[in-house]
């Protein structure tokens, strides 16, 4: 322990076990570059207030870019007292400009600033880019609705056939619910990046570093101001995490659809075989791995975010070694989400699309309350014309007439105020057209909502 970055008041070595079971190199290795370049900004504003002077900072940056290079070319040596980034890299940088000079990098400053630091900044740079996976998302959504627009299919409530509406309303259904987590993600990005930079241990920074200066050559867009908060805080973890989950909840049920719709039952798409695999008994089967992929990382996404939750709880302020344990599945998160988002992206954009399937699943029962309205158009009070319509619905049945078919003495028998002009009403697509008004699924209203999204990206 003698030669641990803290071993001054240790006398006995550590328990080998302890050192793996302490260590996070393995993983927090991923935080290099931020944790280099949070030490030089560090450095630089030790500058300002005197506590380097210009010719060490200039060794110290020295320093940095060659273990920059080291780790980009994949040769940076870890040794095994390397117990997490921060100790691996500031032991790296003595080495190579000497203990003399590179002693003074930590002045003033603590790893449990450190490791916040690294992680916010890691983390705002994956959440913009997942942005943007999420905004390519969203335009493959919006230009398959506008392609299709001319596609029918049933509309489903209980997954039971409802009503018909055009297989672009069902795409921008989707896209509208991962368009407010577009939204939500842009707020937490702007919580995320926020600076702890120059809060030491937990009590603040005695050597009047200029918070402003470091927080702003990292790209935060502003300071934590409470340093005891900021230590403690893993609240960009959480919230990163309270958010990959709603936005994993929106993709599974995505996914979910499209498994029935691509099941041979429904047969309304088919996946590319870029995103199925087989079954190595069934020489028949193509499943849709990739959509049951998605919907089974929701359950691990949402088990990382309750985990941390549980981790943080009982904590008591400030920093606690417990918090390192935020480290693992934070990555892991981050990983899932984009790679999902990615994966329904291409899943998405190579679909096959059936139309005639669709066409063919509609039912004449889904324009029952086409006959409901039609009677409400006569002056029929609703709840009347909806009891009208359910014995048309009934008449059908006992008679294994379908319901577009009856004839027009059949409906008048049920109710004199039929005329010869309810056959027009009985068309899918005049259904779809009347759903007119705002978040409709006509032509036009769907149209409305395509310009709307694209508006957000
Ligand atoms: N690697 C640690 C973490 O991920 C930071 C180290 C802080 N350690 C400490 N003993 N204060 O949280």
């Amino acid at each position: 322990a003698e030669n641990m970055l803290w071993g001054g008041r240790f006398t006995q070595g550590l328990d080998p076990l302890m050192v793996q079971y302490n260590e996070s190199l393995p993983y927090d290795r991923v935080f290099w570059k931020q944790d280099i370049a949070g030490s030089i900004a560090f450095a630089r504003a030790n500058t300002k207030n005197g506590i380097l002077t210009a010719n060490e900072f200039a060794e110290i940056e020295r320093g940095f870019q060659q273990i920059s290079e080291e780790w980009r070319t994949n040769t940076f040596v870890a040794k095994p007292n390397d117990e997490d980034i921060h100790t691996a890299n500031e032991r790296r940088l003595g080495e190579i400009i000497g203990k003399e000079i590179g002693g003074k990098l930590h002045t003033g400053r603590s790893r449990n600033e450190q490791v916040a630091t690294d992680m916010r900044l890691w983390l705002r740079d994956e959440l913009r880019a997942i942005d943007s996976c999420l905004c390519d998302l969203i335009k493959v959504s919006v230009s398959r609705a506008e392609q299709e627009i001319d596609y029918l299919m049933p509309g489903y409530t209980h997954l039971q056939k409802a009503q018909p509406v055009r297989w672009s309303h069902w795409l921008l259904s989707h896209a509208t619910a991962f368009a407010s987590e577009l939204q939500r993600l842009r707020e937490v990005i702007r919580r995320v990046n926020r600076s702890p930079l120059g809060t030491g241990a937990l009590a603040g920074n005695p050597f009047q570093i200029d918070r402003e200066a470091m927080a702003k050559e990292l790209g935060f867009d502003g300071l934590l101001y409470n340093s005891m908060n900021a230590v403690a805080d893993r609240d960009f973890a959480m919230e990163t995490m309270q958010w990959g989950s709603s936005f994993m909840l929106k993709i599974s049920r995505w996914a979910e659809d499209l498994i029935i719709y691509s099941s041979l039952e429904f047969g309304f798409v088919r996946l590319s075989d870029a995103y199925s695999t087989g079954s190595s008994l069934m020489p028949q089967k193509k499943n849709a791995d990739s959509l049951e992929l998605l919907r089974g990382k929701s359950g691990r996404a949402f088990g990382q975010m309750a985990g941390l939750m549980m981790t943080i709880k009982g904590l008591p302020t400030t920093y606690n070694k417990d918090l390192q344990e935020s480290v693992e599945p934070m990555l892991d998160h981050v990983k899932t989400v984009s790679d999902s988002i990615q994966i329904a992206t291409g899943v998405l954009s190579t679909l096959i699309v059936i139309p005639e399937k669709m066409t063919a699943a509609l039912a004449p029962e889904m324009l029952a309350t086409e006959i409901a309205d039609y009677l409400v158009r006569k002056g029929v009070p609703f709840r009347e014309g909806h009891h009208i319509s359910g014995r048309v619905v009934a008449l059908a049945e006992q008679t294994g007439v379908p319901m577009d078919t009856l004839s027009l003495d059949q409906l008048k028998n049920v109710d004199a105020r039929f005329g010869d002009d309810v056959q027009a009403c009985l068309d899918y697509e005049r259904a779809v057209e009347l759903k007119d008004a705002v978040g409709g699924t006509s032509k036009r209203a769907v149209i409305e909502q395509t310009s709307v999204l694209k508006g957000l990206l």
